[in-house]
């Protein structure tokens, strides 16, 4: 209660507990870095090696940067737990920065090659997993249940996470290409480096005591049998890559492959653990059914909207026109339209929402609306290859255009996925609810992962125009089921 108290009257940022600042400025820099080494990323990988690059083929290129982002969010599985059961959310969210630090400079060493490039994906992939899901939690735990300041709290979060992604593919693209991209990747480890030290000072400074323990700590004996199934898990993965390479087919392509087939099922296991598991009450049973119809809308979204930093940048960089005039476009810039229209349209949709008030639609219809207006951003993208076919190089503004009917959708995706996955966890997976919501980004990219090899020059009419369909049937099926999944929800809104 005294806790609660102190809560209350902690009005000294903007109106806000002073913890936001520290969280959400080490949210920043934590985006900065990971946006930036994102934007330069694929480039790295396909150019050749006399460019500074890996050489690799754009397939593979496409495949990796696929399964990277789904591992990225899949991890976050592991940050939820171990915040949860062993370290409490404080180590965990610091643990978590330096292994994204030590992963942005893996890639920084221009010798390191490919080496480098799995070193920081392993690293980035366990930091982010550690970071990011109780990061968003911590914001979360600065207030009270019932205070009304949480979802504008929220608001300013997302709102600087995106002004972190906006600034770094301006400025990482453009010293990658002044320089070479190990420049590019040291400036996303300084931007880490800062955000370690906001965390420290910062979060010492302002958040006292909270998450500073586990919340479920680990009972005695259960640590061993917590042990035993990951070592378990470990040497079951490890057994399938021997009998693999037994089989002389382990490569790149089919490790990915088994990659994202785990992104895929760990969603669906941990639904079935859910809908059977004694702990969850009929009530909160039928607000898991209502979860499984906008998860799926979700997964769908995800994959779309991460394709901007592969399919997109690989148009981006060879059939856009970036020299207009004085203006010398870096590929890595189209990078920042996706935060900057996240920029732009936050105010408006705030000012949409409190206008609505009680008049605006429910969840699964803005979930349904943010789907259609995913496919409608990939439906334009044809557009232009009709017209004027692979080999030419098209004008900017129509990915930019792409980007900005694609970002509608996420304002109506993306904040109120995350507040609708935390109002419909069953009590007994709180945390780990929010850890199921970055899954569907996983199993997104899990996807998009097995289909980048379809997405070749004379598919690109077949790839953009498919998935644009299947997203505007769903958002439709997702439409008819709308009655049924508010009857679910019950008195959840
Ligand atoms: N763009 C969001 C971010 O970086 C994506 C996270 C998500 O919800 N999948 O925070
Ligand atoms: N739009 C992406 C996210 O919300 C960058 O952070």
């Amino acid at each position: 209660m005294i806790l609660g108290n102190k809560k209350d009257m902690d009005h000294a940022f903007f109106g806000q507990p002073k913890g936001l600042a520290a969280l959400v400025g080490t949210e920043f820099w934590e985006r900065f870095s990971y946006y930036g080494m994102r934007a330069i990323l694929l480039y790295y990988i396909v150019a050749t090696v006399a460019k500074g690059g890996l050489g690799l083929s754009q397939t593979t290129g496409l495949s990796i940067m696929a399964i990277y982002g789904s591992l990225v969010y899949l991890a976050s599985v592991v940050g939820g737990y171990v915040s949860d059961r062993i370290l409490g959310s404080r180590r965990t969210v610091l643990y978590g920065g330096i292994l994204i630090m030590f992963g942005h400079i893996s890639l920084s060493i221009p010798s390191a090659g490919i080496v480098g490039l799995f070193a920081s994906i392993t690293f980035i992939t366990l930091g982010t997993g550690l970071l990011k899901p109780n990061i968003s939690d911590m914001v979360g735990k600065l207030y009270k249940p019932d205070d009304l300041r949480r979802e504008s709290a929220f608001t300013v979060f997302v709102f600087v996470t995106n002004v972190g992604a906006f600034i770094s593919p301006l400025v990482c693209g453009r010293v990658s290409s002044s320089y070479n991209y190990h420049v590019g990747f040291s400036l996303a480890a300084i931007g880490m480096f800062f955000g370690l030290l906001f965390y420290y000072f910062g979060g010492n400074k302002t958040l006292g005591e909270d998450g500073a323990k586990p919340s479920d700590p680990l009972l005695d004996g259960e640590g061993k049998k917590v042990t035993f199934i990951i070592i378990a898990g470990l040497i079951v993965f490890a057994g399938i890559l021997a009998v693999m390479k037994q089989m002389n087919v382990l490569t790149v392509d089919n490790f990915v492959s088994l990659l994202s087939v785990v992104a895929i099922v760990t969603p669906i296991i941990y639904f079935v653990i859910m809908l059977r598991s004694k702990k969850v009450t009929p009530d909160e049973h039928k607000k898991v059914l209502a979860y499984i119809p906008l998860f799926i809308g979700a997964v769908i979204f995800w994959g779309i909207e991460e394709s901007g930093s592969s399919v997109l940048a690989i148009f981006a960089a060879e059939q856009t026109n970036n020299h207009l005039g004085w203006l010398n476009i870096d590929p890595s810039w189209y990078q920042s339209l996706n935060p900057l229209f996240i920029m732009l349209y936050t105010p408006l949709f705030v000012l949409l929402w409190s206008k609505l008030g009680k008049r605006q639609p429910r969840t699964p219809k803005k979930f349904a609306y943010g789907l259609f207006f995913s496919g409608l951003s990939f439906l334009l993208m044809v557009i232009p290859i009709f017209l004027f076919g692979t080999s030419a190089k098209i004008n900017p503004l129509w990915l930019v255009g792409s980007w900005a009917i694609i970002e509608i959708g996420e304002m109506l995706i993306s904040p109120i996925g995350l507040s609708v996955t935390t109002r419909l966890a069953p009590k007994a997976f709180g945390a780990q609810m929010l850890s199921m919501w970055f899954l569907a980004d996983a199993a997104g990219q899990a996807v998009n992962s097995q289909i980048a090899r379809f997405y070749t020059p004379g598919n690109e009419i077949a790839y953009y125009g498919t998935i644009g369909l299947v997203a505007i049937v769903a958002s439709v099926v997702l439409l008819f089921f709308v009655k049924p999944i508010i009857k679910l929800m019950e008195n959840v809104e």
